[in-house]
């Protein structure tokens, strides 16, 4: 009988030993997700762009590697903060497979090949731990541009009529309302198309929005960013602006880091970021007993010897309680009194952080979108698993209040996202020790 190989795989692990409060000022990083679809959309113009505070993460470089491969080079500038991307006369219009399974965003290159090329085959990126996750919407949005569109085994491909895209009135709603990266990969296409395009039920996101003056600074005629109905006069071509563009700041992570405060009783405050985006968080801290002070660019949760009260809350689009925050909540409602509830308004099975949850003593039960949290629990230190990035965060803050020693697993999910978290978590206090960890299957 032949001997089985043992497969092993070296991948991250933290080490974190919980029970401290958090006390001190951290800054924010650039943002993921504004990052990833203004990356993409340098496609639509041939020249050198240059991006800053671009945050040094998995998905940037994936986002990267897809650009490389449809002939788009990039490096660091001299601050590695700084990513240069060259983007060539003529590109190439496959997206592969192997890259696009890894990250979904992925998908926010078909409407700039579209555009600028006439024509993109891009896989399906498929389901994942959040959901089915379509692209429908994104699909029916070329389609309205007049773009062919046909999927052959699992692949996307769309050819822009002869003479290129034409602009449309295109509808952007879908059953959980608007798409962030939908409406981001129509602007771009509309951007180029001959004529004028109106997107009725675009998505409001500060995401959307820094995509969309980003391309207004190349050269693109848009009106309407930041409300559901955007006009956009399309024009010949795009070219990079005159000095590199600055990424906003990460809102995700930045209430992530005022949630460690909530979660540990602690006082933390996120410098460089943007508090207007987390009002709805912000509203919620303060329904919970937990008052936030702001300044124009900074927040700060003073949650010394408090604990929160239970709320209820749904997460819903822009500006509603964002979805990448609600694992986040999740775990915070764990030391909350009474109980809380919290509703998935956009994802419906983005729950996969609850049994690891209950792992660390949470008590939480589940009803199909709602989680009821019943609180407040005494966590417990525990090995657990991360399953994809805003879950990990959750797993992370939880581990920081869990009385001993909790490791959590796979946080290559939580790397994709936020960049070097530990390093950020230490100097407030926290004792988060990143360490290799040898995977058995
Ligand atoms: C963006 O994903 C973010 N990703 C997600 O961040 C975030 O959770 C999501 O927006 C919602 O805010 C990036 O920006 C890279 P959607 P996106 O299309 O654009 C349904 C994170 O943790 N839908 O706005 O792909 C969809 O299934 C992540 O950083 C359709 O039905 O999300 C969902 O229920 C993960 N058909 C809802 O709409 C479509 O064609 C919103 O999804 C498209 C979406």
């Amino acid at each position: 009988m032949g001997k089985r190989r043992r497969h092993t795989a070296c991948v991250d692990c933290f080490r974190i030993t919980g029970g401290r409060p958090l006390e001190g000022e951290v800054r924010a990083s650039g943002s993921k997700n504004a990052g990833l679809p203004l990356l993409a959309a340098c496609l639509l113009g041939e020249g050198d762009w240059a991006f800053s505070r671009v945050p040094r993460l998995k998905d940037i470089d994936t986002m990267r590697l897809l650009l490389g491969r449809l002939g788009a080079g990039s490096c660091h500038g001299e601050d590695p903060d700084q990513v240069l991307l060259h983007v060539p006369a003529s590109l190439e219009t496959e997206a592969p497979y192997d890259i696009v399974r890894r990250m979904r965003a992925s998908i926010a290159v078909l409407g700039p090949l579209l555009a600028r090329v006439g024509r993109a085959v891009v896989p399906l990126p498929g389901g994942c731990v959040l959901g089915t996750r379509p692209i429908d919407i994104h699909l029916r949005g070329m389609e309205a541009l007049g773009a062919k569109v046909e999927l052959q085994h699992g692949v996307v491909h769309a050819q822009a009529p002869v003479g290129g895209l034409r602009g449309a009135r295109v509808n952007l709603l879908g059953p959980f309302g608007s798409t962030v990266l939908g409406t981001v990969n129509v602007l771009c296409a509309a951007s180029l198309a001959h004529g004028s395009s109106r997107l009725e039920g675009a998505a409001c996101e500060p995401e959307v929005v820094a995509v969309g003056e980003f391309l207004q600074a190349a050269g693109a005629k848009i009106s309407g960013l930041g409300t559901a109905v955007v006009e956009i006069e399309g024009v010949s071509g795009l070219s990079p602006p005159a000095s590199p563009w600055q990424l906003p700041a990460d809102r995700i992570e930045s209430g992530t880091l005022l949630l460690a405060a909530a979660m540990t009783s602690g006082r933390v405050r996120v410098t460089d970021c943007l508090p207007q985006e987390l009002q709805a968080l912000l509203d919620l801290l303060d329904q919970a007993g937990l008052p936030v002070t702001t300044g124009p660019d900074w927040m700060e949760l003073d949650a010394r010897g408090k604990r929160p009260q239970a709320v209820a809350v749904q997460t819903a689009a822009y500006p509603g309680f964002a979805t990448d925050l609600q694992a986040q909540w999740l775990a915070v409602a764990t030391q909350a009194e009474g109980i809380s509830t919290v509703c998935e308004g956009v994802y419906p099975e983005r729950f996969m952080h609850v049994p690891e949850l209950l792992r660390l003593g949470a008590k939480i039960e589940r009803d199909g979108a709602i989680a009821r949290v019943h609180g407040p629990s005494a966590l417990s230190g525990a090995p657990v698993l991360a399953s994809d990035l805003r879950a990990s965060a959750a797993l992370v803050l939880a581990g920081l209040a869990a009385q001993g020693e909790t490791v959590v697993r796979r946080v290559y999910h939580l790397d994709r996202g936020y960049q070097r978290l530990e390093q950020k978590l230490t100097p407030l206090g926290a004792e988060v020790r990143r360490e290799v960890d040898e995977e058995r299957p």
